[in-house]
């Protein structure tokens, strides 16, 4: 779930062209139906206490389908203890979404030993981050800060993340739901080229004078959505505020991927202190797990 189940989305993406097994990410408390022990179960929770992740465990376990959890720690440990289920354990002390490299890149780790996928090899990727890093940080004023004038440009709007199927989908998703969780504010995600099917009625039917449009690239995106991008982009511009056109920077898929989802980190965090709010604190998270611990308890006794 959230933080912890997009790098699974992220790395759908990202070997989509290549892996010759399925990939599929599940956000329910079990499995689907189709799977069996023929299959493996990689189950993600970066602090090992998520109840649909917990479902997802018990039924792998139920119907001996084999497991490896990826985890900082957590209550899952007594059963995986219990069933020797193997633990790639990553750093603990982070909120589940900031520790997105430690989960990310323990997946692909795993990932990369299915049959296409080839080894994943991150040093691109961490020198690209490295190099950007240089522009985004607070020291740098706004007038040289890329991720500062996006957030100046978002404040106080409703930002639509549209992201491409395969290549942008999963870090759409991932701006949105930091810009949920970190600035505390609404975003919506569409995706490219279903959008072109549906959400682009709405969008052109009426104004949306809040609305900003930030269109996720990729140079690898697929022709198609090349061709439809300028016709879909003029049909719709009319009715927002704005259009930002962001293209993946760097010289290999990986680098590119996490080269979009640092920027929109970045930007999800400057927006939060534009508004003098916190990044960190997820108190509506945390109050309903709460909540759905006790009402469990209850149930129990
Ligand atoms: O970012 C967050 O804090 C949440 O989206 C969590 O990732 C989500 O609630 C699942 O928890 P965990 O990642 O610990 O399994």
């Amino acid at each position: 779930m959230g933080g912890s189940a997009i790098s699974g989305d992220l790395a759908r993406n990202l070997l989509f062209g290549s892996c010759e097994v399925p990939l599929s990410v599940t956000r329910h408390n079990a499995l689907p139906a189709y799977m069996g022990p023929e299959d493996l179960v990689i189950l993600l929770s970066y602090s090992g206490n998520t109840a649909e992740t917990l479902g997802c465990l018990k039924d792998a376990l139920a119907r001996q389908i084999p497991c490896v959890l990826v985890t900082s720690g957590g209550q899952f440990r007594a059963l995986v203890d219990e069933h020797q289920i193997p633990v790639v354990p990553v750093e603990p002390g982070w909120m589940p979404r900031a520790a997105l490299g430690e989960l990310y890149f323990a997946l692909l780790g795993l990932l990369s030993q299915l049959p296409g996928a080839g080894w994943i090899a991150p040093a691109a990727a961490v020198k690209q981050l490295l190099a950007e890093r240089e522009t985004y940080v607070p020291q740098v004023p706004q007038s040289e800060n890329p991720a500062k004038q996006l957030a100046a440009k978002l404040f106080k709007k409703t930002p639509i993340l549209f992201g491409v199927h395969p290549t942008t989908e999963a870090v759409a998703m991932r701006w949105k739901t930091q810009i949920n969780e970190n600035s505390k504010v609404t975003a919506l995600h569409g995706i490219f080229p279903e959008l072109t099917h549906n959400e682009i009625v709405n969008l052109a039917h009426a104004k949306h004078p809040h609305h900003v449009m930030v269109i996720l690239r990729d140079p690898e995106d697929p022709a198609l959505f090349q061709r439809q991008l300028g016709f879909a982009r003029d049909i719709m511009r009319p009715s927002v505020d704005d259009v930002v056109e962001l293209m993946a920077q760097g010289p290999d898929r990986l680098a590119r991927q996490l080269s979009l989802v640092y920027l929109g980190d970045y930007v999800s965090v400057y927006l939060a202190l534009l508004a003098g709010v916190d990044p960190t604190p997820v108190t509506a998270i945390f109050g309903l797990k709460d909540r759905m611990a006790a009402a469990e308890l209850q149930e129990v006794r």
